[in-house]
């Protein structure tokens, strides 16, 4: 019986080696490791390849195809144990008490519109359907939109009555919606009406019915030969619109720098129709925003002629409506955030 040469004693002790390793493989990692080190560029059983020059000459066919087979078989063994080791990684996962895959998650809450955004979208609405534009107009005003084209000169007392946040360039937070009325009139000319609602910033102390933060819806309508008592009937039919039920409304005398003559309108008390209650103070009347005719010095500012237009104008408190619509006491939890308060709507 012919002896077996060196080189095969090497590479049948080499399969059997790698047979070991391979099946004794704990993770895919030292499975890993192991394929590098047995079949990689730099591993084992290529670089027996290299020793082909030192084999015998009739013996270099047969040793090729001996290392070849020996690759072939570490490949092999490594899929199989590959196999193995997945299936039980799987088996440990689905074992794994803990995590229990049909258990449902806990409830998600569901947001849902703010109340101010709710009423907004109503007051929106309505005007839309009666021709108005809704427009949008910046928070960050200069000074002389937010007063001077207002007709409130800088010298002039009513500054007093709003407290204005400055910033650093000149320029202001709105302490109120009515810069948009000389906008739209740039923007829109003659005639139109529009709404503008959104946030305005006052620099005051906060309580129960003040906030530094709040929101006003303001209208304006544009015509020739408008009067105090297209203002009446206008805002009669929208208030009547908004609040769903015919609604009386009486004006009063009230002061704007920027209407002439302006007016607070009340609204006759909800609550006791009118015989008196705690909710109107024993008045029987609400106060309910202001409004008037637009100056003549505010159309001159917008590039209207006022012999030619006229226009009325108001400053809804939406933030107060919204109180009113729903018994807020607090105008703070409007924009406070709480969850425990908005989850009530
Ligand atoms: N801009 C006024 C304010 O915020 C309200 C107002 C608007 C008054 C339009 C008259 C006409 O106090």
């Amino acid at each position: 019986m012919s002896e077996l040469p060196d080189w095969q004693i090497e590479i049948d002790g080499a399969i059997g080696r790698w047979q070991t390793d391979i099946d004794e493989a704990l993770t895919l990692e030292a499975l890993r490791s192991l394929e590098v080190r047995a079949l990689g560029k730099q591993g084992e059983i290529p670089g027996l390849m290299k020793r082909i020059p030192q084999i015998p000459p009739q013996d270099r066919k047969a040793f090729g195809q001996a290392v070849n087979a020996l690759q072939t078989q570490a490949a092999a063994a490594i899929e199989t144990r590959r196999d193995v080791l997945v299936e039980a990684l799987i088996a440990t996962e689905l074992n794994d008490t803990s995590f229990d895959p049909t258990q449902s998650l806990a409830p998600l809450r569901r947001g849902h519109t703010h109340p101010l955004s709710t009423v907004q979208a109503d007051i929106e609405e309505i005007f839309h359907s009666m021709g108005f534009h809704v427009l949008d107009y910046p928070e960050i005003e200069s000074e002389f939109d937010n007063f001077e084209a207002l007709n409130i000169p800088g010298w002039h007392p009513a500054r007093e009555m709003q407290d204005t946040f400055w910033l650093d360039n000149g320029h202001l937070l709105r302490t109120h919606t009515s810069p948009g009325q000389v906008r739209a009139m740039h923007e829109f000319q003659a005639p139109f009406r529009a709404i503008f609602p959104g946030k305005v910033f006052r620099y005051e102390a906060t309580d129960a019915s003040h906030e530094h933060t709040f929101h006003q819806v303001e209208g304006l309508m544009i015509d020739r030969k408008v009067t105090v008592g297209h203002l009446l009937d206008s805002m009669r039919t929208l208030l009547s619109a908004i609040l769903q039920r015919e609604v009386e409304i009486r004006l009063r005398p009230g002061y704007f720098p920027f209407v002439e003559p302006g007016f607070e309108l009340d609204i006759r008390c909800q609550v006791c129709a009118g015989k008196g209650c705690s909710a109107c103070k024993r008045r029987g009347w609400l106060e309910l925003l202001p409004c008037g005719l637009v100056h003549p010095n505010v159309l001159r500012a917008g590039g209207l002629d006022p012999e030619e237009w006229q226009g009325w104008a108001f400053g809804l408190g939406l933030s107060r409506l919204v109180m009113m619509r729903y018994g807020v006491p607090d105008v703070r939890l409007l924009m406070g955030g709480d969850l425990r308060f908005l989850s009530q709507f």
